[in-house]
């Protein structure tokens, strides 16, 4: 898959055509998900696919504010609960967004906070818990959303504070990176004299919950360390999932302009004075 050009082009569906999924399209994002790259290899997940029955029984029950998407088609994963899981799940879930852009197929996360309550409701009976919830199908929106190539080829020259397109916006390289220690900004020259521009370029694109872009990265030699915030209005399903989605973005830009690296997720030796709201992640070598 091209990440670059599927992660310029990914943007959050809420508004699907009447038009159900081609069952061969439906398995094959299931396959995906049992051969794509994992996060954590040792945790069990398996996709389940479902229809637009799924709308009206999660109605309110999920969702921004019990505000369920009304989509032809959806995509759960189970997971066994492990450490880190929940990243997991954000790094496989979003595997899935990318992959149905791929077949040009639109989606969207749905927020929720009680698994037994999703199965009970589908009635689903599995002692894995649900871990994500992906509304699935055509995007209905006519509007073209272009918002990146503004920073296009040339992105180290050009400005990155904010990309603005017609759904979301997006903090800038500077403001989501830092050298060395917290709170000292990154210029994208520093970063593209590291290489590594490209891959904080993309990464800051990732989706998370509330467009809240909870992701700061330390770039230290050769050690990059990822923090997330934690916020009021989040919960930990969505902190860890959000997490989760970044690092596949960071290394799966990585994997394809550099060199393949592994996430650690433990706390690196080094303290970098980070605030009592972030969180750190994990960190990879580079
Ligand atoms: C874990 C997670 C949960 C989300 N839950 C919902 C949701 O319940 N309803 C919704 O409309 N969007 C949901 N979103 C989509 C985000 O609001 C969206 O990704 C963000 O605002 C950025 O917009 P974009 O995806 O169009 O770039 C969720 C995203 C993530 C990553």
């Amino acid at each position: 898959m091209d990440y670059k050009k599927l992660i310029s082009n990914r943007k959050s569906v809420r508004n699907y055509k009447k038009i159900a999924l081609k069952n061969e399209d439906i398995k094959e994002l299931e396959a995906y998900v049992n051969k794509a790259k994992r996060l954590i290899s040792d945790i069990e997940v398996e996709a389940i696919s479902m229809g637009n029955e799924v709308f009206s029984k999660l109605n309110g029950k999920v969702g921004y504010k019990g505000f369920m998407l009304d989509a032809p088609n959806y995509i759960l994963l189970l997971s066994e609960k492990k450490d880190d899981y929940l990243k997991n799940a954000g790094y496989i879930g979003e595997g899935i967004v990318l992959k149905a852009l791929d077949m040009e197929i639109g989606s969207c996360w749905v927020t929720f906070d009680d698994s037994i309550l999703v199965k009970s409701s589908l009635g689903i009976n599995s002692d894995k818990d649900v871990v994500a919830i992906i509304a699935l199908g055509y995007d209905d929106n006519k509007t073209k959303v272009i918002n990146l190539h503004k920073t296009g080829e040339n992105m180290s020259k050009t400005k990155l504070d904010i990309v603005s397109d017609n759904t979301s916006e997006r903090l800038g390289v500077e403001d989501i990176v830092y050298l060395n220690t917290w709170g000292n900004a990154a210029t994208a020259e520093e970063l593209e004299n590291r290489a590594l521009l490209n891959a904080f370029h993309y990464s800051r694109l990732a989706p998370s919950t509330l467009n809240r872009q909870p992701w700061r990265f330390i770039l230290d030699d050769g050690v990059v360390v990822l923090t997330v915030r934690e916020d009021d209005y989040t919960g930990s399903y969505e902190e860890e999932v959000d997490a989760g989605i970044v690092m596949l973005y960071f290394e799966a830009i990585v994997d394809s302009t550099l060199t393949d690296i592994t996430w650690t997720l433990n706390a690196p030796e080094k303290k970098y004075n980070i605030p009592d709201n972030y969180e750190i992640i994990g960190y990879c070598n580079i």
